[in-house]
């Protein structure tokens, strides 16, 4: 066991756990946020993803020990109900999930990939989205959301004169 200091969403907090857990498992089962999904738990399917130092990573086959000190962000740290990132408002308008199980695997993705790329092209989204996997096929309205979330961004940006 180790004292790690982990700073997720913001807040900075210390845990007590083995260096090598998962930071999948530090994240949902030892800091309670349950919003990170376990699927295949061998970096194949992406519903872990979550942000280390804003790169999307899989959490699932991260030690804890590695993010100690960096910036962890979780699905529950992007935006706010009152406040919802662009990603988030845009998969509500295109009513992407179907049982929502890998979806904030794939909004965490696209958040990166918008941050990147503010403007993808379908083959930038097929690129980026190919590691989630989602056994609902909601891949069309993925993209579709992808492509109306960078736009909502532009009017949100252009909105506050950005
Ligand atoms: S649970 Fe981590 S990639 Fe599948
Ligand atoms: S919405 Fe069911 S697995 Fe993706």
């Amino acid at each position: 066991m180790a004292s790690l200091s982990l700073t997720i969403n913001g807040k900075k907090q210390t845990i007590d756990a083995d260096p090598q857990m998962p930071l999948l498992w530090a994240i949902r089962d030892v800091v309670g946020l349950k919003g990170t999904k376990f699927g295949c738990g061998i970096a194949q399917c992406g519903a872990c993803t979550v942000h280390l130092n804003g790169t999307p990573i899989r959490s699932c086959s991260t030690p804890v020990s590695a993010a100690a000190g960096k910036k962890i962000t979780t699905i529950e740290g992007i935006g706010t109900e009152k406040n919802l990132h662009p990603v988030q408002q845009a998969w509500i308008e295109e009513q992407v999930p179907q049982c929502g199980y890998c979806q904030s695997g794939q909004i965490m993705s696209a958040v990166a990939l918008l941050k990147d790329k503010p403007s993808p092209t379908d083959a930038d989204i097929d690129a980026a989205m190919r590691g989630n996997i989602c056994r609902c096929g909601t891949y069309g309205r993925i993209r579709k959301a992808i492509h109306t979330a960078a736009k909502l961004s532009k009017e949100t940006a252009s909105a506050s004169g950005k």
